[in-house]
């Protein structure tokens, strides 16, 4: 990256003062401020400038020295008779590729492709050095300066995994690894914060440094901290090790915990395909890494090289791309959605993180907003959650600009203006105007999408253009579409105009209960809307009836009725419903033919999933002749329909009460005749023994 910066010196001093107080964060207190991440960003800017302009290098630049000295440290300082050195960084395939070469080079090989290296992971945790001295655990050391560290031998020492005697150890033994909190840990540790009405952890390694800076051991003890081994410190008498490979198994049978995805690794190309397999794969591991570490196998070879002042020459980290990164709070924001919902929003400076550019996050509800303490202006803290959602995590509170104000959530709908209500005892907070145009965009997503009026060719960016053409409102005007303005967008040619043409067409003889299901109304679900489809038979009579009479159908309770009545008695319903019936949109519920129901008032249980049947269809199979499909298995049930891998505490259930067990055949049978075929009902019928009585 070539620097235009106007004053390389000016710009150097600057990020060396930057570095230098994150230094002191990371190693000093133990309370870093901004992701690994960022970090390295300023260095590697830093040594980019250093290498056009090495005239600015100065003796105390960050590049020139490991971490920072040990200030205000509440620890007593050790002093680490073998450096605990840093790592070198290579940040893409062909810096690796570079670093294999110049040990091949060094080392007077012809090429990289023999040298023998082992991967290993990089432990996003602690660093810490365990002294044994005839096989007893006596000192535990951070790394602090790489020269000196601090002592936190008695909170360490609550670390179950680390032990405390060792058998067939030589006189000295530091043992070099990492202290980190288990994934699963930490999510239980934030958990039980939230349950304490305390604020979250940012991240496990954070909670690690600051669970090893207790002053009580017990608190550490009660944090779940492990370790991994990966590096031999100080060692006197010990065995001769030829490869770090054989010092990493010497080290596991010792008692120490050594990391399994260790892997020896032959040539250039093998370390590059180790970076793709984790890349890919990092999220299977129940802890961070933060990149790969790769050294040379060979200890003699290691020696030959041996290290710069900062870090060895025969070890480099590859680091994963990050996950964490910070970005500034521009703004927050509510959207509204189908249902009301008002759910704020992070509005970012763009960042790459995790893969991809990040600009939105969303924060929940007010109540997450206020356990953040997130304020617009703030630096933040961004991570992808589970790889792909991204997520504020707090607030940079060291960059936090003074007095800047609290984020209040907006009294009234930032599209409609109407009040936004959070009801009692509830989490969210809703606009309240079932017309309120950010919710009809919503709306109209939800009427075209599968779960309703499954309209081709109409998806969310369509109708987001439809919308600000001017050209629809609401779900109504989609079928008095002006198909010839739509060929005229941009974007929308001949073949599109059809798609959504022919689409809307088909979405004309949908069934009632899909049109009821896309109005959108709360509570009212597929099941509900089936029941008063078949019920009154037409949208007109539903319209009209009071919540009472709606209430009084099988399937549809109090809630549902007193919500679709409401509904109804909205004058802009009424005409939403309009427009469907003059664009000549199906308001006719299914026919009720007597003979058909073959199943009224029957309850019939499925469970596993059948060949010929989706759960939904066999539930609608059940519905449209009469019958019920509950969850689960009572007297009153009268068959039991088993697919694959079935519950096995419906199939108990059914057993013990003796209601008929049916295959997918007997099912097929039952719906036709409406009678469950005869058999023992403990033995489920074989699909090719029909019982036809
Ligand atoms: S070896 C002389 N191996 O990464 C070599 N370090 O950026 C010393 N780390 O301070 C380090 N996993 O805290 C090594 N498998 C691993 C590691 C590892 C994590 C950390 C360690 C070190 C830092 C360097």
């Amino acid at each position: 990256m070539p620097s235009t910066d106007p004053d390389p010196a000016g710009r150097a001093a600057e990020l060396a003062a930057r570095i230098r107080h994150h230094d002191e964060a990371y190693h000093a207190r133990g309370e870093p401020e901004i992701p690994d991440a960022d970090y390295d960003a300023l260095v590697r800017e830093l040594r980019s400038i250093e290498a056009q302009h090495p005239e600015i290098v100065t003796a105390d630049s960050p590049t020139q020295a490991v971490g920072a000295e040990v200030v205000g440290a509440t620890f007593a300082p050790v002093e680490h008779r073998v450096p605990m050195m840093s790592l070198d960084n290579a940040f893409d395939a062909d810096e690796l590729r570079g670093w294999a070469e110049r040990l091949a080079r060094s080392l007077e090989r012809e090429h990289a492709d023999a040298l023998e290296f082992i991967g290993e992971m990089k432990i996003d945790g602690i660093a810490m050095s365990l002294r044994y001295e005839d096989g007893r655990f006596v000192q535990a050391a951070t790394r602090g300066n790489g020269k000196v560290g601090e002592d936190v031998t008695a909170n360490v020492a609550t670390i179950a995994s680390i032990p405390h005697e060792l058998v067939g150890a030589p006189p000295v033994l530091e043992v070099r690894g990492e202290v980190y909190m288990p994934n699963p840990t930490f999510a239980a540790l934030n958990e039980a914060q939230e349950a304490a009405g305390k604020p979250r952890y940012a991240n496990p390694r954070n909670t690690t440094a600051g669970s090893l800076r207790q002053k009580d051991p017990t608190i550490t003890a009660s944090r779940g901290l492990d370790f991994w081994a990966y590096q031999l410190g100080e060692v006197v008498d010990g065995p001769e090790l030829e490869r770090q490979s054989d010092a990493l198994d010497w080290l596991g049978s010792l008692g120490f915990p050594v990391n399994p995805e260790r892997r020896r690794l032959t040539g250039a190309a093998a370390l590059a395909e180790f970076v793709v397999h984790w890349t890919e794969h990092r999220h299977d591991l129940d802890y961070d890494i933060d990149g790969l570490v790769f050294k040379l196998d060979d200890l003699g070879l290691q020696r030959a090289l041996g290290s710069t002042a900062k870090a060895p020459r025969w070890a480099i980290a590859s680091k994963l791309p990050p996950e964490e990164r910070t970005t500034e709070l521009l703004a927050i924001e509510v959207s509204i959605g189908r249902t009301g919902k008002a759910t704020p929003f992070a509005v970012l400076d763009p960042v790459f993180v995790g893969g991809s550019t990040v600009q939105m996050a969303t924060l929940h509800n007010d109540d997450q907003v206020r356990h953040k303490d997130v304020r617009p202006g703030d630096v933040v803290i961004v991570r992808k959650a589970g790889d792909v959602i991204p997520e504020v995590v707090g607030p940079v509170l060291a960059e936090r600009p003074t007095d800047l104000p609290a984020w209040v959530f907006p009294s009234a709908c930032p599209t409609c203006a109407e009040p936004l209500v959070r009801p009692e005892g509830e989490a969210h907070t809703f606009c309240v105007n079932a017309f309120c145009p950010a919710r009809q965009q919503a709306q109209i997503d939800y009427f075209s999408s599968r779960a309703a009026m499954d309209i081709d060719g109409v998806g969310e960016r369509t109708v987001a253009l439809l919308i600000a053409e001017g050209l629809i409102a609401d779900a109504g005007d989609l079928f008095h579409l002006d198909f010839e303005r739509v060929g005229e967008l941009e974007g929308y040619g001949q073949t599109s105009v059809d798609n959504m043409r022919a689409g809307i067409d088909a979405a004309r003889s949908r069934p009632l209960a899909s049109l009821l299901v896309g109005l959108g109304i709360r509570h009212l679900g597929p099941s509900g809307a089936e029941a008063l489809a078949r019920a009154f038979g037409h949208l007109d009579p539903i319209m009209a009836a009071d919540a009472e009479a709606m209430a009084a159908v099988d399937g549809v309770g109090p809630t549902i009725a007193g919500s679709v009545a409401a509904y109804f008695a909205d004058d802009r319903a009424l005409a939403l419903i309009e427009k469907f019936r003059s664009g000549g949109v199906n308001l006719v519920g299914p026919e009720v033919s007597a003979s058909e129901q073959t199943l009224a008032g029957m309850a019939i249980v499925v469970t596993g999933t059948l060949a010929g049947f989706s759960r939904d269809e066999a539930a609608d199979a059940i519905k449209s002749r009469g019958g019920k499909n509950p969850g689960s298995v009572s007297k009153k049930t009268a068959a039991v329909v088993v697919g694959e891998s079935p519950g096995a505490s419906k199939l108990t259930k059914a057993t013990d009460l003796g209601v008929p067990i049916l295959d997918e055949a007997g099912f097929v049978a039952l719906l036709e005749t409406g009678v469950v075929p005869g058999q023992p009902a403990e033995e489920p019928v074989s699909a090719d023994e029909p019982d036809e009585t």
